[in-house]
């Protein structure tokens, strides 16, 4: 209830349409109400009397009843859906403002597709649930209450067979849904596996494609898809004996009150258009009956997607600024790592950590290289200098001051990274490429792409900078998109550049060149490379070797040839390989 009250609260200016939703349904429940009331008139008071007059006055009456009642039902529809749609676009703009902070260890926390779910899915739903509250919790009770007074009004004797069949039925719709429920919670566990099965499956279909699994792929999905299908058909069993249970109420109902009624209408105690009408208001019971157990069902099973929106919204950020010194600039590219261990959130129990005591200094204006077997933590290493993660011990200097007295966007706008797994996102070349300058001049952009060796092959593209780059940017090989993100990096002119293993499709000719632009022309900046290849970091001032979280060595390649075994190694491995 609590949860549901946090999330009525992001209303906020569409909370009119949430007031105006239920005034406008009770007006259309009580000119509902009226309809039969009327009917009865004219049967009784026109029909019986052969008063044609009085039936035309009283139908006329009923038809604009009906068409009020009408339009108020339209627009109480109309303000419903305004309202529900209206919070669910507040809410999911303040899911996605909030992921937008998130750092990289909380999205590892929650994981993209489990996200990207929470915001369609459960919001949806949501959604759903509460356009159903808006109108019909206000009109179910309503109109039991409205019809309930009537047929006392016209007969309170015969209304005691409500009094058998409510109970009832509300017993029976109660069990039914308590049989359900389990097996909703179920489904919707398992919609989220789907899900995610089509989401890895719809990403990567040129993996899957390339390894020949869509047989594998095709019977995994077919897996979901009939665990879903199994789960909703047990749901759905309980769920359909709803109707034939609420029908055979409905009749019984509807001969027992023919029985009395008639039984009274023989003897001259009711009249026939009484009866019709009381009829009438029994149907309409019965249905809202049935009504406001869908919408319990709804909110029962909605708190589940309530409270994963909340969670992303709950999540706390582990990254902030609000200590910083707005004020304060990396005054150059320094960089100095005190004493440093780090360890991924999903990982903090165990014992060894990712990275262990790195202690070294990168001069500013110095090219290093990083060196390291896969999975030695040179991504995680270079991760901590823009800050995309917080050291557990020690601290991260840049430009003389810890990180974590810069804001982030200081901090990052001197910091460019150019990361292992990088995006390009849908736009034109030169769109991407602002991203790393928004006010960046053509003459600018055209400089950092002849740096990063990008510039002739955009040129040989017809449109040139203007080429649309498609969602991920596949329309470009994987070495052009790795020399457009240096390019978008070098944009942003930073005082650190980290390139992490971002030359690795790129032919070693053009990356040697890249390299010599960078010494050339961004004489300032610091840069650190990280490679797989010994050879695109040889010439580099200084080398780092890591070696399990560790700092194996750190030197020159003269020195570390003397004195590490691991460089050693590996360069004359590499050497052998090309001969
Ligand atoms: N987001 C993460 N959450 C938990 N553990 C992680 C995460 N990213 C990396 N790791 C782990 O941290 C260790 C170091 O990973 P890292 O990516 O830094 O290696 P790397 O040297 O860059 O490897 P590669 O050369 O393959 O890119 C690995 O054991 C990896 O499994
Ligand atoms: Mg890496």
């Amino acid at each position: 209830m609590k949860n549901i009250r946090r999330i009525l609260s992001y209303l906020k200016r569409y909370k009119k349409y949430a007031i105006l939703a239920p005034i406008t349904v009770s007006i259309e429940v009580l000119l509902e109400i009226w309809i039969p009331y009327l009917m009865a008139d004219i049967i009784d008071v026109g029909i019986a009397n052969k008063d044609s007059n009085y039936v035309i006055r009283i139908g006329a009456l009923m038809v604009l009843a009906a068409i009020v009642s009408l339009v108020f039902g339209v627009l109480s529809g109309r303000f419903a859906a305004l309202a529900a749609t209206g919070l669910s676009r507040n809410l999911r703009r303040a899911m996605f403002n909030k992921i937008q902070d998130f750092s990289f260890s909380n999205t590892d926390h929650f994981s993209t597709p489990s996200l990207i779910t929470r915001m369609t899915t459960d919001m949806n739903f949501v959604q759903m649930t509460v356009m159903m509250i808006v109108r019909m919790l206000i009109r179910g009770p309503l109109m039991m209450i409205a019809a309930t007074i009537m047929t006392f009004r016209i007969n309170s004797e015969l209304a005691v067979i409500y009094l058998i069949a409510i109970p009832f039925l509300a017993g029976m719709i109660a069990f039914i849904f308590s049989k359900a429920h389990g097996y909703f919670i179920q489904m919707f566990k398992k919609y989220d596996k789907l899900n995610g099965s089509i989401q890895e499956n719809l990403i990567g279909i040129r993996v899957v494609k390339s390894f020949v699994r869509r047989d594998h792929e095709d019977e995994k999905f077919i897996k979901s898809a009939t665990d879903v299908m199994e789960t909703s058909m047990h749901a759905e069993r309980y769920v359909t004996l709803n109707g034939p249970v609420m029908m055979l109420t409905v009749n019984i109902c509807i001969i027992a009150l023919l029985w009395f009624g008639g039984k009274r209408i023989i003897v001259g105690n009711m009249q026939a258009g009484e009866l019709i009408s009381f009829i009438n208001y029994t149907n309409q019971i019965l249905i809202q009956l049935m009504m406001i157990s869908m919408v319990m069902v709804n909110l029962v099973i909605s708190r589940e997607s309530v409270a994963r929106i909340l969670e992303v919204l709950d999540e706390k950020l582990d990254l902030t600024d609000d200590k910083a010194d707005k004020a304060l600039f990396p005054s150059n590219g320094d960089v100095r790592f005190d004493h440093v261990s780090f360890n991924y959130s999903s990982r903090k129990d165990s014992s060894d950590t990712t990275l262990t005591d790195i202690d070294l200094d990168i001069p500013s204006g110095s090219m290093v290289g990083v060196i390291g077997g896969t999975g030695s933590g040179k991504s995680t290493f270079v991760q901590l200098i823009p800050r995309l993660y917080d050291v557990t011990k020690g601290s991260v200097k840049v430009g003389g001051h810890d990180v974590r007295e810069y804001t982030l966007k200081n901090l990052r706008n001197s910091v460019a990274i150019v990361l292992q797994k990088n995006v390009l996102f849908s736009g034109t070349i030169k769109e991407n490429l602002r991203w790393g300058n928004e006010n960046a001049t053509d003459e600018e952009i055209i400089a950092a792409c002849k740096s990063a060796r990008a510039h002739d092959f955009i040129m040989s593209f017809p449109d040139g900078y203007d080429t649309e780059l498609t969602q991920g940017g596949t329309n470009v090989s994987g070495g052009q998109k790795q020399r457009l993100c240096i390019a978008r990096a070098l944009l942003k002119n930073p005082k650190v550049m980290i390139l992490d293993d971002s030359t690795s499709a790129v032919d070693t000719a053009t990356e040697a060149a890249i390299r010599t632009a960078l010494r050339d022309h961004y004489k300032d900046i610091t840069t650190i490379i990280i490679a797989q290849r010994i050879t695109s970091v040889m010439d580099a001032d200084k080398i780092i070797v890591l070696d399990e979280g560790r700092v194996n060595g750190f030197g020159t390649h003269e020195e570390l040839m003397k004195t590490n075994e691991i460089y050693r190694e590996v360069y004359e491995s590499q050497q052998k390989g090309a001969e």
